[in-house]
């Protein structure tokens, strides 16, 4: 036997504390029975469950559930307040006799709403439950048929329908803290428990309902609020994230689809049966904290200047600067022909001048040469070996004439622009795009992220992490990347690879792209079991027939 268990004091929760407190105040000084006792503790159970409930459907099937119970109720019908406030709509229709079990999870009921206007705009006061939605009312009836003052022939016209006979009815408007009527409960048929005789409701039991409603109210209120401020924060969040996607012509719609991708390959480990994610589940949070990580995972980029992620051209900054120098090498032309012009003999005249001429268009052609080789460097396409390096130095040693002072025909600048052996980036810009990942730890570390999406920010800095720790910014190894990560980074390698993602870069096809990423597991870049999966799952696929041109799909 477990000493502790034995001997430990019972454990209250606050719940328990309060009943126990209500419970003998109210024997002690108005006399409660037992039965009436066990009722209000179970309406504060059902408080506290109704508060704890975070699935709106849910929600509301369980009070109709509850409401039921306790008043022994056959039907109940929850309406909820439109958000014109012009009328009821159904969310919940349950009937035990008919075994009618409609809205919440099982999907929204089509039947028409209840106007709370009549077609003159009078108050529509015959229809019992958009009464109590207006007036604030309770109705207590102990037979629809008989009652007055109100307009039963629907309820009469399902009955002759169904077979069924409605009788009493309890109808009890939803008032929340605001003190803002959201909807409407309407019991039905209370019975007697053994015999299922109905019954009227009990003054007792109105109480109870009454009870209910208000806290069913408070909760629906709150169920509410949580959600649109979650929907807000994603829908910021994505808003940001196009923000970025915008910013480039080139990278657009990068985020989303590494979203997209990211959450399929999350759902395949969901729906993985064995092998290394067998156990593996993400619940609903978990889905939910990664979506918003790989939504965020290039925030920074918000502050990488877009010539250097567009950055197609060695000399470009914010524009190409080979045009500058295409105006250098014409002003070099110029000046050689003045000062050529200027040694002519006028006594030979003719003889001279036809040897200017040669002499021009032998320096233009080495001097167009010498500008092709720059413009073809420029483009970043080809290795710069040795010879070509030597090349680029001697051209850019050249002198030019500008108000009288001599330059070279290449700044600092650009000669060490056009002296990328590979690409269209410096190591200074190459670092620049690194710290995109730093920026973003740095951004999102200062957001207060509520519990269940506390991972955000290290889920999407980490993106750029390798296996082998060779990765940035935080250079991560083996497990303590997080499966999440992982995943994101999967994501985005062939997202990279597969879209047009610089203007001299031609798009990879799928067969490229999967043969590139199987040197990057070899690598150890990549998760392998995760590689393992995206080809299994032929998750490519989907992702390939919505995202790719035609032309790239070579393979299925
Ligand atoms: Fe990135
Ligand atoms: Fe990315």
């Amino acid at each position: 036997m477990d000493k502790d268990k034995e001997t430990s004091p019972p454990h209250f929760t606050d719940n328990d504390h309060m009943y126990i407190l209500l419970s003998n105040l109210l024997s002690e000084v108005k006399g409660f029975t037992e039965k009436q006792l066990d009722q209000i503790r179970r309406l504060n159970q059902i408080g506290s469950a109704l508060s704890a409930e975070r699935n709106l459907n849910r929600l509301l099937e369980m009070i109709v559930d509850e409401a039921r119970g306790f008043t022994n109720a056959d039907g109940g019908t929850l309406y909820i307040m439109s958000d014109d406030e012009k009328e009821l709509q159904f969310a919940i229709i349950q009937n035990k006799s008919l075994n009618v079990r409609m809205g919440g999870t099982g999907g929204t009921i089509t039947w028409p709403p209840v106007k709370l206007q009549n077609l003159d705009g009078s108050p529509n006061h015959a229809n019992v439950s958009a009464y109590a939605a207006i007036t604030g009312r309770v109705i207590n009836i102990s037979d629809v048929y008989n009652a007055e003052g109100f307009n039963f022939e629907g309820t009469r016209k399902f009955d002759a329908e169904t077979g069924y006979r409605s009788k009493s009815m309890l109808v009890v408007p939803m008032r929340n803290h605001e003190n803002d009527i959201i909807g409407v409960l309407q019991l039905l048929n209370a019975q007697i428990e053994v015999t299922s005789e109905v019954i009227p409701f009990s003054f007792e039991n109105q109480s109870m309902t009454e009870s209910l409603a208000s806290q069913a109210a408070v909760a629906i209120t709150n169920n509410r609020l949580i959600h649109d401020l979650e929907d807000l924060l994603e829908s910021f969040i994505k808003t940001i994230a196009m923000a970025i996607d915008e910013k480039s012509p080139y990278t657009g719609g990068h985020v989303r689809r590494v979203s997209e991708l990211t959450m399929t390959i999350a759902e395949k480990i969901n729906e993985s049966k064995k092998g290394p994610y067998a156990g593996i589940h993400f619940d609903e949070d978990k889905l939910k904290e990664l979506r918003i990580s790989a939504w965020l995972h290039d925030m920074g980029k918000i502050t990488t200047p877009e010539f250097i992620i567009d950055k197609g051209k060695k000399l470009e900054t914010i524009y190409d600067r080979v045009e500058t120098l295409k105006a250098r090498f014409e002003v070099l032309k110029r000046d050689y022909v003045i000062e050529e012009l200027k040694k002519v003999d006028t006594q030979k005249k003719g003889k001279s001048r036809k040897k200017v001429v040669n002499n021009y268009e032998k320096f233009t052609k080495d001097l167009e040469a010498d500008f092709e080789f720059l413009a073809d460097i420029n483009t970043g396409t080809k290795f710069m070996d040795e010879e070509m390096l030597g090349r680029l130095k001697s051209i850019a040693a050249r002198q030019w004439n500008l108000d009288g002072t001599s330059y070279n025909i290449l700044s600092d600048d650009e000669l060490y622009n056009l002296s990328i052996s590979q690409g269209t980036l410096t190591n200074e810009e190459k670092e620049i795009i690194r710290n995109h990942v730093n920026v973003t730890h740095k951004i999102l570390s200062q957001l207060p992220f509520p519990k269940k999406l506390k991972n955000v920010t290290y889920y999407a800095s980490a993106h750029h992490e390798k296996i082998d720790g060779a990765g940035y910014p935080f250079g991560l190894k083996g497990n303590q990347i997080p499966l999440q990560t992982r995943i994101i980074a999967l994501a985005d390698i062939f997202d990279a690879l597969t879209a047009k993602d610089r203007p001299y870069k031609k798009e990879k096809t799928l067969s490229e792209a999967i043969k590139i990423m199987g040197y990057m597991v070899k690598e150890n870049h990549i998760d392998v079991d995760l590689f393992e999966l995206f080809i299994k799952e032929r998750i490519y696929l989907d992702y390939a027939r919505r995202e790719l041109t035609p032309n790239q799909i070579d393979m299925v």
